[in-house]
C-alpha cells in the first residue's frame, strides 16, 4: 500500500498527524485532567480485552500513514504504564512513510533504562510534562504527592538518550502555577530543551474550568520577554500548535500554545485514536468512530482504508474557535481518554 495519499476533510485540512492513546490509567491526578475525587479508587478504568492489541493499532497506524499521516505520537493516560511499549514503537517505527514518531509522557517511569530501550526501539524524540518547579506546587498540581526532582532526572535521562530535541510541557492556571512560568524559562534558558507554556482548557466535563483561570499566551510572552527579550520565529511546519518565541540572546527558544486565547482549528491536521479504539476528529468531540468494530470484523485493509478517509472527509470540527457559552456545557471526551 503506498503511503501519503492525503485525504482532506470538509474545511480543506489534510490528514497528518495522529495521537494513539495506549492506556486510560495514569498514576497522576492532576486537577485540571483526572481530579481525583471523580478518578478515586472506584473509578472503573477500561479492561484489558478492551484495549486495542499492539497489531491492531500498528494495523491502524499503516492506514492512518496510507491516508497522508506522517507524524504519531503516543499518549495515554499515561503511556509508559502500558507494559512492553517499545515493542509498540518497533511496530510503528517500521511503518514506511511515517517522518516522526514521539510520546507524551509524565516521566515518572522515564529511567534511563526506559530512555535508552524507547530510543532503541526507534522513538525519535519525547515530551514531557511539568508543571512547576516549586516541589510543594507540582505535589499539589500531580495529586499524587510525586516531586519534581524525579521529573527532572526523566529530563536528563531522555536527552542522555538521545530522544532529542526534548520539550517540556507546563499547562498554566492561574493562582496555581502561575506565578512559576519565570522560574521555568529560567531553569531551561541554554539547557537545548524546549518549554512550551500551554493555555488551561475547557477539554471534558470534570476539571470545573473557568476563563478567568486562564493565563493569556500573550500574558506569558509579555512576562518572559520583560525579563529576557525574545522574538517570534517561524513555524517549524505548517499547523504547528506551539507560537515559537526565540531568545535573543540566543539561549534557545520557548513556545506558547494558546488553545483559548488563539485557536488554531483552521491548520488542525491531527486525529486522534482511544486505547479502546475510538477515532476521534476534535479533541473536544462528544463521540467517536467505532474503529475497533471495524478491525475486529475481519474487514480487509483496503476497506479499513477507506473507513477512515470516511471519517475524515466528512470532518468540520473546529471547536476552539467557536467555543461559547452554548458549546461549553456539550458533552465531551475526557482528556485522559484521548491523550493530550
Ligand atoms: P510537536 O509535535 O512537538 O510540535 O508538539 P505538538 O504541537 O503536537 O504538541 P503536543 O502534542 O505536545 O501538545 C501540547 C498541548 O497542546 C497538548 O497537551 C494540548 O494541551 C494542546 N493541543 C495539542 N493539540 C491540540 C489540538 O488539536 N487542539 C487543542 N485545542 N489543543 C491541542
Ligand atoms: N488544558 C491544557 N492542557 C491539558 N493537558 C491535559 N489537560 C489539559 C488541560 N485541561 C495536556 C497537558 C499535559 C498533557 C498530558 O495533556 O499538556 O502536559
Ligand atoms: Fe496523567 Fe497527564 Fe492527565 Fe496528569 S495530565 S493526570 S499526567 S494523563
Ligand atoms: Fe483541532 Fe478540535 Fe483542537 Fe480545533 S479544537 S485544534 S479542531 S482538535
Amino acid at each position: 500500500m503506498s503511503p501519503g495519499v492525503t485525504v482532506h476533510d470538509t474545511l480543506a485540512r489534510p490528514l497528518r498527524d495522529l495521537r494513539i492513546s495506549v492506556t486510560d490509567r495514569c498514576n497522576f491526578r492532576c486537577s485540571y485532567c483526572m481530579p481525583r475525587d471523580i478518578f478515586g479508587s472506584s473509578f472503573v478504568f477500561l479492561s484489558r480485552s478492551d484495549l486495542l492489541t499492539f497489531e491492531e493499532i500498528a494495523r491502524a497506524a499503516r492506514l492512518f500513514v496510507a491516508n497522508g499521516v506522517e507524524k504519531i505520537r503516543l499518549t495515554g493516560g499515561e503511556p509508559l504504564i502500558r507494559r512492553d511499549l517499545e515493542r509498540l514503537v518497533e511496530m510503528l517505527a517500521a511503518i514506511d512513510g511515517l517522518r516522526d514518531l514521539t510520546l507524551t509522557t509524565n516521566g515518572s517511569l522515564l529511567t534511563p533504562e526506559k530512555a535508552q530501550s524507547l530510543r532503541a526501539a526507534g522513538l525519535q524524540r519525547i515530551t514531557i510534562s511539568l508543571d512547576s518547579l516549586d516541589d510543594a506546587v507540582f505535589r499539589a498540581m500531580n495529586d499524587a504527592n510525586f516531586p519534581v526532582a524525579a521529573v527532572l532526572e526523566a529530563i536528563d535521562a531522555a536527552a542522555t538518550a538521545g530522544l532529542a530535541p526534548v520539550k517540556i510541557d507546563m499547562v498554566v492556571k492561574r493562582r496555581i502555577n502561575d506565578d512559576g512560568v519565570l522560574d521555568m524559562a529560567r531553569r531551561f534558558r541554554d539547557s537545548g530543551h524546549i518549554v512550551r507554556f500551554i493555555e488551561y482548557m475547557d477539554v471534558g466535563n470534570t476539571n470545573g474550568w473557568r476563563l478567568d483561570d486562564v493565563v493569556s499566551a500573550r500574558e506569558i510572552v509579555e512576562r518572559i520577554g520583560r525579563e529576557w527579550p525574545i522574538e517570534p520565529a517561524e513555524p517549524n511546519y505548517l499547523g504547528e500548535v506551539a507560537e515559537r518565541w526565540r531568545y535573543l540572546d540566543g539561549a534557545g527558544e520557548i513556545g506558547v500554545i494558546g488553545s483559548v486565547t488563539r485557536p488554531f482549528c483552521g491548520t488542525c491536521t491531527r486525529a486522534r485514536l482511544s486505547a479502546e479504539g475510538e477515532f476521534f476528529t476534535c479533541l473536544f468531540a462528544g463521540r467517536g468512530f467505532d474503529l475497533r468494530g471495524v478491525l475486529r470484523s475481519g474487514t480487509p485493509d483496503q476497506e479499513v482504508l477507506s473507513a477512515i478517509a470516511n471519517v475524515w472527509r466528512l470532518r468540520a470540527d473546529r471547536y476552539s474557535e467557536i467555543r461559547s457559552e452554548a458549546t461549553r456545557g456539550t458533552r465531551k471526551v475526557e482528556m485522559y481518554h484521548i491523550g493530550g
